[in-house]
């Protein structure tokens, strides 16, 4: 239930406009205070009669509104908001929040809030794999905008594809799950996150294809549920979350140590790609092409992060690793569950093509000593917040 709970629902001028009527209808049986604010597009789709019956509320639409803005209604309507749902989000509207432009209240709303503000995407497949489009998409997301959604399938004008509007059960999931208690205050988790390098001399290294982004959702859901998390990070091309601490290193020896030293934590989440293998004689100085016409490295093993984390005499209660496997997967992940002692594995299947590292999804197992549960193809995201809800289940 949200009683209590302010959600300010911005509606742009899309065809899915439509589905927002519902959308309301939803949280308003949650008990939600439901505030809409409407662009001057968004009246050529529904109207605000309509908006207004659903909502209870007065539609808010006018910036330059005399009794408004007596009392400088646009910063107070952002500033007693609890939630922003942009919905549905079109690509003018987020385009225009991205390069922060203030031209209508809705977009000046969003540039005065403070609190979190939700994209709810709709639009033609062609309009939202546009480069321009998605370069929008990335910019908002690395400003901590949130996104729901678009989904895959049939649009309004026959096309298929990726920018349906997310279902209605789904926003509403998402927003229940915004407002649940901090389920995890209290407990310090630490996630280990992004690949290792290895170092072969001052300019070259080897390393692997992970982005970080899993590590990155997984701390950021822990954080959402109340968590105090750490943050260990080997090299990411994702940004970093908004967490209690953050450490970052670049080799699989710098990642060890940075754990060890951890003290009091409940839960260990080894989400990292480490490295195996270092190279044994690290050159000082640039290795020459002239004079190694054969280069031979040698590589030994790198130390054990997570088998040595849920091994210690003080182990945290809860030691959760990844499995990244290519063949196997679950065989694999219940074996490597057992070697290393850990409480539960996460095993995914990163073959070339299946877009798991790199890519915003994932497909997951979650192995513990009961069996075996298999995770629909999810938003990285949406698998940190099942993963945050289980170790809050246990904990
Ligand atoms: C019939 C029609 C349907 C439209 N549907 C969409 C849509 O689904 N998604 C979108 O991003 N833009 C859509 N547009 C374009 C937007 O209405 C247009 O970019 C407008 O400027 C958006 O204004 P706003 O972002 O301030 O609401 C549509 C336009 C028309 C005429």
């Amino acid at each position: 239930m949200l009683s209590g709970k302010k959600v300010l629902v911005i509606i742009c001028g899309g065809i899915a406009a439509f589905k927002v009527l519902e959308l309301i209808r939803k949280l308003k049986n949650l008990n939600a205070d439901v505030i809409p604010v409407m662009t001057p597009s968004a009246k050529h789709f529904i109207t605000e009669m309509s908006v207004a019956c659903l909502s209870g509320s007065k539609v808010y639409s006018q910036l330059f509104d005399l009794t408004d803005e007596t009392e400088i209604g646009h910063i107070k309507l952002a500033q007693s908001a609890d939630i922003i749902l942009v919905a549905p989000a079109t690509a003018d509207f987020m385009a225009k929040v991205a390069a922060g432009i203030c031209s209508n209240l809705a977009e000046t709303v969003v540039a005065a809030a403070s609190c979190k503000v939700v994209m709810i995407p709709a639009m033609n497949v062609k309009m939202w794999d546009k480069k321009a489009n998605q370069r929008v998409v990335s910019t908002l997301k690395d400003d901590g905008f949130d996104f729901i959604g678009p989904s895959r399938g049939e649009m309004a004008c026959g096309d298929f594809g990726d920018g349906r509007f997310e279902e209605v059960e789904e926003i509403q999931n998402y927003v229940e799950q915004f407002f649940q208690p901090k389920k995890l205050e209290g407990k310090r988790v630490l996630v280990t996150s992004g690949s290792t390098l290895e170092i072969i001399d001052p300019v070259r290294f080897i390393s692997n294809r992970s982005s970080g982004r899993q590590g990155v959702d997984i701390a950021k859901a822990l954080n959402a549920y109340g968590a105090e998390v750490i943050f260990i990070s080997g090299p990411s091309s994702v940004k970093p979350p908004v967490v209690s601490e953050i450490i970052n290193v670049e080799t699989a020896d710098q990642m060890y140590e940075a754990v060890v030293a951890q003290k009091n934590i409940d839960v260990v989440i080894c989400v990292a790609a480490v490295g195996d293998w270092q190279i044994k004689d690290t050159s000082n100085n640039k290795l020459k092409k002239e004079m190694n016409k054969e280069l031979k490295l040698t590589l030994i093993q790198n130390r054990d992060i997570l088998k040595t984390v849920a091994n210690l005499k003080n182990r945290p209660s809860l030691v959760i690793g990844f499995a990244a496997e290519t063949q196997n997967v679950i065989e694999n992940a219940k074996k490597k569950r057992v070697q290393k002692n850990c409480d539960w594995i996460l095993a995914n299947d990163v073959s070339r093509g299946n877009d798991t590292m790199g890519g915003t999804f994932n497909k997951v197992s979650l192995i513990t000593s009961a069996g075996v549960e298999n995770w629909p193809k999810l938003p990285k995201s949406e698998v940190g917040f099942r993963l945050a809800q289980k170790i809050a289940e246990v904990i």
